[in-house]
C-alpha cells in the first residue's frame, strides 16, 4: 500500500495538541497523507460516506493522540559509523519513539560540511528513512573549529541549522562570524557549549563521585562559560542561538536573563538530564562498576540542576525537549568507564521516561507535549507545517497509552545502539502507533489490527 491509498480514521482518543490549545476526546480522519478532519466525532455524511467505509479504523479509546514528535537533536551516524546506527535503523527507532521528524547532527564521517554531504543524507533519508530527516550542517569545515563552512551553500542544500555538536566552537572570532552569517541566512546556530580547557579529560560531573573515584570531573562551569560567551555574541549579532543539551542550573539562569534582555535565544534539554542524576544512577560508586551506558556529554548532573531544568520548561526558558539520541556499538561501551564513548540511545525510551514527570505531578501533560511538538517546530521555523494537528497539513501523528507499563529491554530496540541506562527499568507510558507523512510507520505489537508499512 502506498501513502496515497491510506484512509485512516483514528477514533475515540484524547486529542492533545498544545500548539492549538486542544484537549478533547475526538476523531481524526486522514486521506492522501493529509489530515482532512479533526473533530469531536466524525460521523457519516453524504459526502464522507464513501471515504469512511473504506477507512481503516484505529480505536484509540483510552489513548492520547498528539502531533508527531519533533526532535531537534539526534545522531543517525550515517555516513561513516554504520556499526552504531544507520538512517534506516535510526528512523525506525525514531518512529518507535513517536518521532515523525528528526534533525540529525553533522558529526558523521565525512561530516555534513558540504552541500554534497547534505544532499547525500537527504537522498538516503528519502530512500531508507521511515520518518522525516532534517539535516543540520557543520559550522566549521571538518568540525575542526578553524574555518567556516560554505554556510550559504549548506543553507541552499536545505539544512535547518548549523552545529559542530559533539564539539564546541572554541574560537570566539569564528563563532561570531558564524552567527553573523547564520543571522543573514535566517537559520539557528545549534550550540554545543563546552569550554574544553575546563572539561578536558573529564568523564563525569565534577563532584563527590569524581573525587571518590579519582575520575576527572566536568564542572558546570565548562558549560556555563560558553553559554555566557555565546549569549553575548548572540545579543551583539542578532543571531538565533539555540543552546543544545542544557544541563546546569547556572545555564538556565543565564538563558533566562538573556531572554529577559531580548537576546534571541532558544534552548533544549534532554530526557536524561531531566530524569537522571549521577547519584541516582551510580550511588556512591562503590557497589558495582559504573554503568558506561549512563556516560554522556554533558554529564548527568544533580538534583538541583534537575529542579532548575524543570523550572525552565515550566516558565518557557527552555523551549524543547530533544533526545540527543547518541547510539554507540557494544565495543564503544563495553570497556573501562574512562575509555567509553559518551552518549545514550534515546529515541525509544524518551516518552516513557518523560511521562514519569507527568505521573509524579512535576510537569503537566500539555506542557510536556508542547516541548515535543509545536515548540521544537518553531525553533526551526516549521511551526506552520509541523507540530500541530490541522486540516490540510501532512498527517504526522503519535498515539500513546500514558498508563501502559513496560520494561526496557534494549534487545528489542530498533536502534543499533543498545546503550541505555534504563535497561530493566519499568516505565509507564508507551507509544502505540506513529503516523509519519500519512503512513503508519510504527504500531506496537499489542495492536495487531493495524499493520505498519515497511
Ligand atoms: O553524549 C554525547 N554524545 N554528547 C555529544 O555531544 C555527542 C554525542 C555523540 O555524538 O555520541
Amino acid at each position: 500500500m502506498n501513502r496515497d491509498d491510506l484512509i485512516l480514521l483514528i477514533h475515540g482518543g484524547r486529542i492533545v495538541d498544545p500548539g492549538q490549545g486542544i484537549d478533547q476526546i475526538g476523531d481524526i480522519l486522514i486521506t492522501d497523507g493529509e489530515i482532512v478532519q479533526v473533530g469531536h466525532t466524525i460521523t457519516e455524511s453524504p459526502s464522507s460516506r464513501e471515504v469512511l467505509r473504506e477507512a481503516q479504523h484505529l480505536d484509540a479509546t483510552g489513548m492520547i493522540i498528539c502531533p508527531g514528535f519533533v526532535d531537534l537533536h539526534c545522531h543517525l551516524r550515517e555516513p561513516g559509523f554504520e556499526d552504531k546506527e544507520t538512517i534506516s535503523t535510526g528512523t525506525r527507532a525514531a518512529a518507535a519513539g513517536g518521532f515523525t521528524t528528526v534533525c540529525c547532527m553533522a558529526n558523521t564521517d565525512p561530516p555534513l560540511d558540504t552541500p554534497a554531504a547534505v544532499d547525500w543524507v537527504k537522498r538516503r533519508a528519502l530512500e531508507d528513512g521511515l520518518v522525516a530527516v532534517l539535516p543540520i550542517g557543520c559550522i566549521s569545515a571538518g568540525r575542526m573549529g578553524r574555518e567556516l563552512t560554505d554556510m550559504a551553500g549548506l543553507s541552499d542544500a536545505g539544512v535547518v541549522g548549523f552545529s559542530d555538536d559533539g564539539d564546541p566552537v572554541a574560537d570566539e572570532h569564528l563563532m561570531r562570524a558564524a552567527m553573523i552569517l547564520s543571522h543573514e541566512l535566517g537559520l539557528p546556530i545549534i550550540d554545543h557549549c563546552e569550554d574544553k580547557t575546563l572539561s578536558s579529560g573529564g568523564v563525569m560531573n565534577e563532584g563527590r563521585l569524581s573525587t571518590a573515584t579519582g575520575l576527572r570531573g566536568i564542572p558546570a562551569a565548562a558549560e556555563e562559560v560558553m553559554v555566557d560567551r555565546d549569549l553575548k555574541l548572540a545579543r551583539r549579532t542578532g543571531a538565533q542561538v539555540h543552546i543544545a543539551h542544557v544541563s546546569t542550573r547556572g545555564s538556565v539562569a543565564l538563558i533566562r536573563r538573556a531572554r529577559e534582555e531580548g537576546t534571541p535565544v532558544t534552548a533544549e534539554v534532554t530526557p536524561h538530564h531531566l530524569i537522571l542524576t549521577q547519584d541516582r544512577i551510580y550511588g556512591d560508586g562503590r557497589e558495582k562498576p559504573l554503568d558506561t551506558n549512563a556516560k554522556v556529554n554533558p554529564p548527568l548532573r544533580t538534583e538541583a540542576d534537575i529542579e532548575a531544568l524543570i523550572g525552565g520548561l515550566k516558565d518557557g526558558v527552555i523551549d524543547a525537549i530533544a533526545t540527543d539520541h547518541a547510539p554507540h556499538s557494544a565495543a564503544d561501551k563495553d570497556c573501562d568507564f574512562s575509555l567509553a564513548a559518551f552518549g545514550i540511545s534515546g529515541f525509544e525510551t524518551a516518552l516513557g521516561c518523560l511521562l514519569d514527570l507527568v505521573h509524579r505531578g512535576e510537569l503537566e501533560l500539555a506542557r510536556l507535549l508542547s516541548k515535543l511538538t509545536c515548540e521544537p517546530a518553531r525553533v526551526i521555523g516549521r511551526d506552520r507545517q509541523l507540530g500541530i494537528l490541522k486540516e490540510g497539513r501532512p498527517a504526522n501523528i503519535t498515539i500513546f497509552d500514558p498508563d501502559r507499563q513496560w520494561t526496557v529491554n534494549s534487545r528489542d530496540f530498533a536502534s543499533r545502539g543498545k546503550n541505555t541506562p534504563y535497561q530493566g527499568h519499568n516505565l509507564k507510558g508507551r507509544v502505540m502507533a506513529t503516523i509519519a507523512n500519512g503512513r503508519i510507520v510504527y504500531v506496537d505489537d499489542s495492536w495487531p489490527s493495524c499493520a505498519p508499512l515497511r
